[in-house]
């Protein structure tokens, strides 16, 4: 098996609009290893849920494949997709998506049902997610009795109740102050960290970004690696203007041209 437990080949997803065409993911590939912790930015508009939506299996590409531990996504049907999701992966919206009428213990229960993992399985991590995301005392609460933040984390709970192998969030703190945010997000990162589990993040916080093992850039549908464990690349607008300059550079002088 590949060592990349998620792999995406030549991604390109376009919706149509009236007459015209917006290619909102262009020719994206991306290898991801287990366990890293990936951080893709850009502005607004750049292509950046719909690519994460296109590797978590909630939208299908117009071209190319999505691998995760070996299963090509793009090729399941949407009942083996719902299961495989359910079984291997998370995630996490900027809205939490909580179920009104439910406490939030019932709502960080519910992936369980899809699936037939023994009880016990469920009770062990449960309790540690409760424990790291602090969440104890709010169990028998409604959403709607809950403050923002609380509210996140019985979303992260839910999305991690069956340890999902791999973790997808969508800006999960956008919602929140700063305070909030960074209280989430460095539970979510412990509980992460604990579980030992790969995640892919859209954010537009750089100091969220910058505890990520890599970076990626979106820029008009396609994505560049902006930062690794050995540092810095070059920010997207310099890399195109590299292209930009190699392609209208002047051949260079063969030696004996003189
Ligand atoms: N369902 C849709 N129908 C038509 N166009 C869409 C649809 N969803 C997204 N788009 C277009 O695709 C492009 C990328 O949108 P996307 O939501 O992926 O951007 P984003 O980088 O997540 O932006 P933001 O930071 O604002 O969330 C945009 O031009 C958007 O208008
Ligand atoms: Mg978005």
């Amino acid at each position: 098996m590949s060592k990349y437990i998620l792999e995406a080949v030549d991604l390109i997803r376009q919706y149509k609009q009236y007459d015209s065409v917006v290619t909102a993911v262009n020719h994206v590939s991306l290898k991801v290893e287990d366990g890293e912790f990936l951080a893709i930015m850009g502005t607004s508009g750049s292509g950046k849920s719909t690519l994460l939506n296109l590797l978590a299996g909630l939208d299908r590409p117009n071209f190319g494949s999505v691998t995760i531990r070996g299963t090509d996504i793009t090729k399941l049907s949407a009942d083996k997709l719902s299961r495989f999701r359910g079984e291997f992966t998370g995630v996490v919206f900027q809205k939490h998506n909580l179920v009104p009428q439910l406490t939030a213990l019932e709502n960080i229960l519910v992936p369980t049902i899809m699936c037939n993992k023994p009880d016990h399985q469920y009770q062990e991590t449960l309790k540690k997610l409760i424990l790291s995301l602090k969440i104890g005392n709010r169990l028998g609460h409604l959403p709607s009795e809950l403050s923002g933040g609380q509210q996140q984390r019985v979303a992260i709970a839910r999305a991690l109740i069956n340890r999902p192998q791999v973790l997808f969030a969508d800006e999960p703190t956008g919602n929140l102050d700063r305070k909030n945010a960074d209280e989430v997000l460095e539970l979510l990162l412990e509980t992460r960290k604990m579980m030992g589990m790969t995640m892919i993040m859209v954010t537009h916080d750089m100091t969220i970004a910058d505890k990520a093992d890599k970076i990626y850039m979106m820029d008009d549908g396609k994505l560049y690696l902006y930062k690794d464990k050995q540092g810095y690349y070059k920010n997207t607008y310099e890399v195109q203007l590299q292209a930009e300059q190699e392609k209208n550079a002047p051949k260079a002088r063969e030696p004996w041209q003189g």
